[in-house]
């Protein structure tokens, strides 16, 4: 019988209110203060929610946020990179300090959940900004958004009463919970994990092929919660992820699921973090490929990959796999990279992001060197929108 790696923490984390507690928070609750949750916070606590960031049970107190952004660990030594806060105007102070307790909503109003305010507490984003983004460079989208940010912090548990809905796709919305029943299920005792924001190009591909070799399975897990705008669209992406595992991947090896997080474009700090979730949804191994979770030109190519080295495996307890900058290579007739390929740069296929957009705005079909052209078809058509 197979069994699962332990989560991080070894608990995996539930803050859904039974039926009974929703009714009874529902009605003793109408007259708290609210707290109006943005779509990444949004994203963050439906993280909270089923475990996908064991073993935090709400919004970080000041101890932990401390520690993490100084040292990447929280406050009890266990290895942490990235804050997972809720931050509040000065305006609300007094009144949550008083009730002691507070109603996350949507934007819409929604009543998402309930938060017991264990913390209140200043933070200095210039700091966090450095340590946890190696910037504080506003141009920087996720130093942007810490900027955004309100005044304090507020940490402390959450209880779920509902979270929103996910539309065409919510099959994919496994719980760590699930993927880890399927991985049982279907006997994989080791399986990668591959994180994209992007639809999956020949060089995911191969990443993902060459770490199939040696695991017995794949979770494709693709980010969609918040991205950049000129990022393409989870619900694009989700078609292309679709084409192209009924096409060129063994499903029988293979699960699609996705992870509700969204980008903080933090490089190598959100490497660890993109890996501790995978480790809580049941992967024993990682993908980091070249820059991964980077952006513009803030991090070098195999940064992500060296802070791995940072920490002793077993308190990771995720084995990363660290994969060059690959490539299709005309001499060599399939993709390589450096560490592979003898051939010098004239052979490779390289194209960048803003050629390949190009090429898609106009209609063209990239080269099969570079995209499956079913991927492109579907691209070239959500452009034309
Ligand atoms: S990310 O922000 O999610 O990291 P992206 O979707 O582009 O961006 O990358 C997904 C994974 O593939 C990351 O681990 C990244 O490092 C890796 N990757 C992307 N392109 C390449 C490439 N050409 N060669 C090697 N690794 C790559």
């Amino acid at each position: 019988m197979v069994t699962n790696i332990p989560p991080h923490g070894g608990t995996l984390i539930n803050r859904w209110a039974s039926t009974e507690e929703r009714d009874r928070l529902t009605q003793s609750t109408e007259n708290y203060p609210v707290i109006t949750l943005n779509a990444k916070e949004v994203t963050d606590l439906e993280l909270i929610a089923d475990g996908a960031v064991s073993p935090l049970t709400g919004f970080m107190c000041r101890k932990d946020y401390e520690c993490v952004v100084e040292s990447m660990r929280l406050a009890n030594g266990l290895p942490w990179s990235v804050p997972i806060t809720l931050s509040i105007e000065r305006k609300l102070l007094s009144l949550l300090e008083k009730v002691g307790q507070a109603v996350l909503t949507d934007v819409n109003g929604s009543r998402l959940a309930i938060l017991k305010i264990e913390d209140i507490y200043p933070y200095d984003k210039s700091a966090e900004a450095q340590n946890v983004y190696r910037t504080d460079d506003k141009a920087h989208p996720g130093v942007a958004d810490l900027y955004r940010q309100g005044e304090l912090l507020v940490g402390g548990e959450v209880t779920i009463l509902n979270l929103p809905g996910h539309g065409e796709f919510e099959e994919y919305y496994l719980k760590p919970a699930q993927t880890r029943t399927v991985f049982r299920e279907r006997g994989w005792s080791t399986i990668v994990g591959f994180q994209t924001r992007n639809p999956i190009h020949r060089a995911h591909e191969y990443l993902q092929k060459c770490a199939l070799e040696i695991t017995d399975g794949l979770l494709v897990h693709p980010l969609v919660g918040e991205t950049k705008s000129d990022d393409i669209p989870a619900n694009v992406r989700m078609r292309c992820y679709e084409v192209l595992l009924r096409n060129y991947y063994p499903l029988d090896r293979t699960l699609l699921a996705v992870n509700p997080a969204s980008m903080r474009y933090a490089g190598p700090r959100e490497a660890i973090f993109h890996a501790i979730i995978r480790k809580n949804y049941g992967c024993t191994h990682f993908i980091v490929g070249r820059d991964h979770a980077g952006v513009g030109k803030y991090y070098g190519t195999y940064d992500a990959q060296k802070i791995f080295d940072e920490f002793n495996p077993d308190e990771l307890g995720i084995v990363p796999l660290k994969f060059e900058h690959s490539f299709w290579c005309k001499k060599c007739e399939g993709m390589a990279s450096a560490k592979t390929c003898p051939h010098d740069a004239e052979s490779h296929v390289a194209l960048s992001g803003t050629k390949v957009r190009e090429m898609l705005r106009n209609g063209e079909t990239p080269p099969m060197e570079f995209t499956r052209p079913e991927v492109a078809q579907i691209l070239i058509e959500a452009m034309r929108g």
